[in-house]
């Protein structure tokens, strides 16, 4: 397989601005195949927005999304939505829908209208439901969920859309840490077996070290580092990133770096 085949995202040059305020700023990146990514940064660094660019809910300024080596903004909404899932990061459902629903609705880009729900549905939105922990609250209203469990609905919804590449803003926001583990063991999980190429952004840089193959780090709209755990999580990028500094040891179950965060850095 090429280069060019084994890439299923790619931005080149891309870049977004809010008026003054520039969130994106010329970032060229791309997200290999069947790998873990996440995006760290600071707060209002612009990972959220380079999420958002990439899974076409945002149009850049300039530059360009390749979604399997085509331009993402040529491509039928019902292509895309086959394609790619995207979690944003604080998505708000309608009053009054169940979970069921909501999680369902991730079915809808395999679907035309004139289409009979299949089993095939049926067993991607029950998977789902299982995987997150969900099946006994599939028929709560999403809005008198508590944030981890309706946090849970979201990525569940992401889930049964069973699309190749998932993009996830901040998925384990507001989950304790057990249901951190569960969620981002699946995603490793879809990811080693072929299933997903998931692509995240993650505050917790322990957890981020532990599951990515690959972290891109941004500061400011522009990619700082990129680079397995082993080379981006060190003290001094993350004086660069965060302006933090910071002790970096290694996990002794599985070599990967964690973070022992000490002090802002002095200026
Ligand atoms: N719709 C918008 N209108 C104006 N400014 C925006 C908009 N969305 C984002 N911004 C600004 O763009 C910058 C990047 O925001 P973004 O949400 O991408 O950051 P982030 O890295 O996701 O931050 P966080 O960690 O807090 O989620 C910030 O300065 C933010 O205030
Ligand atoms: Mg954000």
């Amino acid at each position: 397989m090429t280069v060019e085949e084994n890439t299923v995202l790619r931005t080149e040059d891309l870049r977004v601005a809010f008026g003054p305020i520039v969130a994106v700023d010329g970032v060229s990146t791309t997200v290999e195949k069947n790998t873990f990514t996440v995006l760290i940064g600071p707060n209002g660094c612009g990972k959220s927005t380079l999420l958002r660019t990439a899974g076409r809910l945002q149009d850049p300024d300039h530059g360009v999304v390749l979604l399997d080596g085509h331009p993402i903004g040529d491509l039928p909404a019902r292509q895309v939505a086959r394609r790619l899932g995207l979690l944003p990061q604080s998505p708000q459902a309608p009053d009054g829908l169940t979970v069921i629903d909501l999680v369902s609705r991730g079915r809808d880009p395999h679907r035309r209208w004139y289409e009979q729900w299949t089993d095939h549905d049926e067993q991607a939105v029950d998977e789902a439901l299982r995987v997150t922990g969900l099946t006994d609250l599939a028929h709560r209203p999403v809005d008198r969920l508590s944030g981890g469990q309706r946090q849970r609905a979201w990525i569940a919804m992401a889930l049964a859309q069973r699309t190749p590449l998932l993009l996830l803003d901040e998925p384990t926001t507001y989950l304790d840490v057990v249901h951190q583990l569960e969620i981002l063991e699946l995603l490793a999980g879809l990811v080693r077996s072929g299933r997903a190429t998931v692509l995240a952004v993650l505050h917790d840089l322990n957890m981020a070290a532990r599951y990515a193959d690959r972290l891109i780090a941004v500061r400011d709209g522009r990619i700082v580092a990129t680079g397995t755990p082993a080379e981006v999580i060190t003290p001094p990028v993350l004086a660069r990133v965060f302006d933090l500094e910071a002790a970096v040891v290694n996990d002794p179950e599985n070599g990967r770096p964690v973070v022992l965060p000490r002090r802002r850095a002095p200026q």
